[in-house]
Order: structure tokens, then sequence, then C-alpha cells
């Protein structure tokens, strides 16, 4: 069984006050892995506090090492102050900062010299879906943008869902969760990587997600900035 991953992507939010919320996440009793994202400034002070009881990542990398690209971070750096993954791919890079499979494909592979695991996100957007183009757009986006390694994370975020409030239904999720295993069977040795769902994940909705076959976890947004928020959500995933 792949492991399961309750991951928090806290987007551009969070200061160093923030940090108490991280104290009430770690404090959480989980029977999976939980990872927690915030932004580049707060990942030393997050290790900090976390001390070992939760993950900590980053949200983003450059692709190269070190050198002139004025505003970058790059994989090593995140590594080095104490980070174990790097989101790559997030819809809102892929959109905001027109981010292709190709860039994220170099970026997941930056991520994995540098010693960490990369969380490579994929989805549809609507106009995508309602033109029946799900299953394929996110069969290519995995083969674009997902390097063949047993370490990897990837997970399933369709775009409309996210910070929207709307879910797909369970059949869809299913749907999509399950093409995505066959598609990483075939393509890396064993398959067993962790299949995580992002898009409006809550304390409502978690424990329905969770018992779908191939969901392995969560990618959570807007419920992962408070620990009242985000613990019911480990609690479901540890259930499951
Ligand atoms: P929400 O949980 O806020 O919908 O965000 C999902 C997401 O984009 C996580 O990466």
């Amino acid at each position: 069984m792949p492991r399961k991953i309750a991951a928090g992507n806290w987007k551009m939010n969070g200061t160093r006050a923030a940090l108490t919320q991280l104290e009430g996440i770690a404090a959480t009793h989980a029977d999976c892995d939980v990872l927690v994202c915030p932004p580049f400034t707060l990942i030393g002070p997050a290790v900090d506090t976390a001390q070992n009881r939760v993950m900590i990542g980053a949200q983003d990398c450059h692709t190269q090492t070190n050198g002139a690209h004025t505003g970058d971070v790059s994989a090593a750096m995140v590594k080095d102050l104490g980070a174990s993954h790097v989101i790559v791919g997030h819809s809102e890079r892929r959109s905001d900062h027109g981010e292709t499979n190709e860039m994220v494909m170099a970026k997941a592979q930056a991520v994995l010299t540098a010693g960490m695991v990369p969380v490579i996100c994929v989805g549809e957007t609507l106009t995508e879906r309602e033109a029946g183009e799900t299953l394929a757009v996110v069969e290519t986006q995995v083969a674009g943008s997902v390097p063949h390694d047993a370490t990897v994370v990837i997970a399933y975020e369709p775009v409309w869902a996210i910070g929207t409030g709307l879910t797909p239904t369970i059949d869809q999720i299913a749907q999509v969760h399950d093409a995505l295993r066959a598609q990483v069977i075939a393509m890396i040795p064993g398959g067993d990587i962790p299949l995580l769902y992002g898009g409006s994940v809550k304390a409502t909705n978690a424990t329905e997600i969770f018992a779908v076959g191939n969901v392995n976890g969560a990618l959570v947004g807007g419920a992962s900035l408070k620990a009242d928020d985000f613990a019911p959500i480990i609690a479901a995933l540890s259930a499951s």
C-alpha cells in the first residue's frame, strides 16, 4: 500500500504568527504522514517549530541549483533548511507563471536530485472536463511532468475545484485516480506511489474522499491554514 499523506499547501498565506497553527497541527495525533508547505519565508521557522513531528515542504523551486536567477529559490536551498518535499506544477504556477509540462518535469527532477520528494500536481479545467477531455488532459500532464521515479507523489487537483467549494463526485474522483494508478503502474516500477486528491477538501467531505480506492491522501489549501480545520482531515485519513 502507498503511504497515506495529509498535505497542506498554505499558498501565499502566513507570517510568523501562523506558526502557532503549525504547532497545533504538529501536536495532532496522526496515523499517516503529515506535510505542511508554507511560503518560502516560513520554511526555516516551520522546520524549527515542527521538530520532526510533521514534514515541511516548499511550494515551488527553480530547475537550477544556483545562478543568476533573481528572486528564485532552488531545491538545494529549501533542502538546506530541512524541507523534505516540494510541490511542483501546481495549477496556480501553471497558470500564473506559464509553467509547461517540460518545466514541471525539470523542477521535479531538480527536487529528486536534491534528495527530496516532488509532489507533482495535475488536473483539468472546467472547460476541459465539460469537453470530455479530463482523462486525456491528466494523462498528458502525467506523461510530460512526472519523472519515472518510485519516490514521487502525484496530486490530482481539478482546477475548477480549487478554492471554489466545488468538488467532483466520488465517482469522478475514482475514475481519475483509477486511471492515474494504471498509468503510474505502467510508467514506474511498482507504481506504488501516493496519489493525493486536492480541491476543496474539508472536514465534511474528507471521509468519503479517503474511502475512494486509489486515493492515498489529500493536498489541502484553505482548510490546512488552521489547526482546527486540518486536524479532522488528518483524523479522517488516519481512520481510512
Ligand atoms: P483548496 O483546498 O483551498 O481548494 O486548495 C486546494 C489546493 O490547491 C491545494 O494545493
